[in-house]
């Protein structure tokens, strides 16, 4: 996408007020080409502006118009997810000898953190800038036994905007106690527009993986890597979303696609492309390039009730495997005093 030069403005706006009297803020953060509204509620990224082939800017984020919305809902809109991405069997693992019970809120599993997690709770925020690049930082600490999860966890993650369209997340965390540690971002985006009213399907995915984790009817791994040659979740060579969305079993327990691939890549210290999805309708591309090893692709298959329709929107939730607490063979999600948690992703804007 071409550089263009536009003023840098970062601004804080009142969003409304949680029942407790907690003031929320919303923060715009305009940069280049892109403008990201994100809400203290959740680290939530409420909208993110980026232009199409013709240079019309469009909102490309599901979001919600009200905090009373984002306090009900359970579709995750944008937000910050932790302390651990996606599900862990039973809510339940164990660390050193310890079990941890941890709130069971999707069937009979933990889902992104417990009913409270990290979406759920005010970030303190403020602006981020470094040479071109401008954002914001925003900080949460989660208490020793905070959703059942143990140790005192130190969190900031950056949201960094580019002038070349890139928005870019820096993920930190420490703790006083070993724990879990596993977080993601939530954004369903619809590179036609949010409010397009145009299903996903038809965007194009490359995705560098040849492994995913099949799940179980309660969407939790079954500790195998399979092979994704001849199953509908082989994107290596690119195809539309919805090409082959009706054709397993795999499928139908998730309502469509809910899974987490296996990035060929593996775990690395700096961001390496895994990911394009390209919009024949405006013509938006989405590289993404991550540090970590899996990603969760959803196709937004059970959003209804929520103002937007099934396949409104997909995420793609770059982190660990899911239930890896449980599954010794997968990469490890534990956190240890003196260890810093780090990783980064970054969700890159251009147009074809
Ligand atoms: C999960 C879905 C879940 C959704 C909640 C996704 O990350 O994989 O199963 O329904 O979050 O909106």
């Amino acid at each position: 996408m071409k550089k263009m030069r536009r003023t840098v403005i970062i601004s804080k706006a009142h969003f409304g007020t949680l029942a407790d009297g907690t003031g929320v803020d919303v923060w715009t953060v305009s940069c280049g080409p892109l403008v990201l509204k994100a809400l203290s509620y959740g680290g939530t990224v409420q909208s993110l502006e980026v232009p199409d082939r013709h240079g019309r800017s469009a909102n490309i984020a599901l979001g919600y118009d009200s905090i009373e919305r984002y306090v009900a809902g359970t579709t995750y809109f944008g937000a910050l997810i932790g302390r651990y991405g996606n599900r862990i069997a039973d809510g339940r693992f164990t660390l050193d000898g310890m079990t941890y019970q941890l709130p069971v809120n999707n069937g009979p599993n933990s889902l992104h953190g417990g009913d409270r997690g990290f979406d759920k709770r005010v970030w303190d925020i403020e602006p981020y800038a470094k040479g071109e690049d401008t954002g914001l930082t925003l900080r949460y600490v989660s208490e020793d036994g905070e959703q059942g999860y143990p140790g005192r966890l130190t969190v900031k993650v950056d949201y960094i905007l580019t002038r070349d369209a890139q928005w870019r997340i820096d993920y930190a965390a420490t703790t006083d106690k070993p724990t879990l540690a596993n977080f993601t971002q939530h954004t369903y985006f619809n590179l036609t527009g949010a409010a397009s009213g145009a299903a996903v399907h038809d965007h194009e995915l490359r995705l560098a993986a040849s492994r995913y984790t099949p799940v179980d009817a309660d969407l939790i791994p079954t500790g195998e890597l399979a092979p994704v040659d001849g199953t509908p979740f082989d994107f290596r060579a690119g195809k539309a979303l919805g090409h082959d969305i009706r054709d397993s079993q795999q499928l139908l327990n998730a309502h469509g696609i809910d899974h987490n691939f296996v990035l060929d890549k593996g775990i690395t210290a700096a961001p390496e492309p895994i990911a394009r999805f390209t919009d024949g309708t405006s013509g938006r591309t989405l590289t993404v390039s991550t540090t970590e090893p899996g990603v969760q692709l959803y196709t937004g298959n059970f959003l209804d009730g929520s103002g937007y329709r099934q396949g409104a929107g997909f995420a793609f939730e770059t982190q660990h495997f899911p239930d890896s607490p449980n599954r010794p063979a997968f990469p490890s999600t534990v956190l240890r005093p003196g260890q810093t948690y780090r990783t980064s992703t970054v969700y890159a804007f251009g147009v074809f």
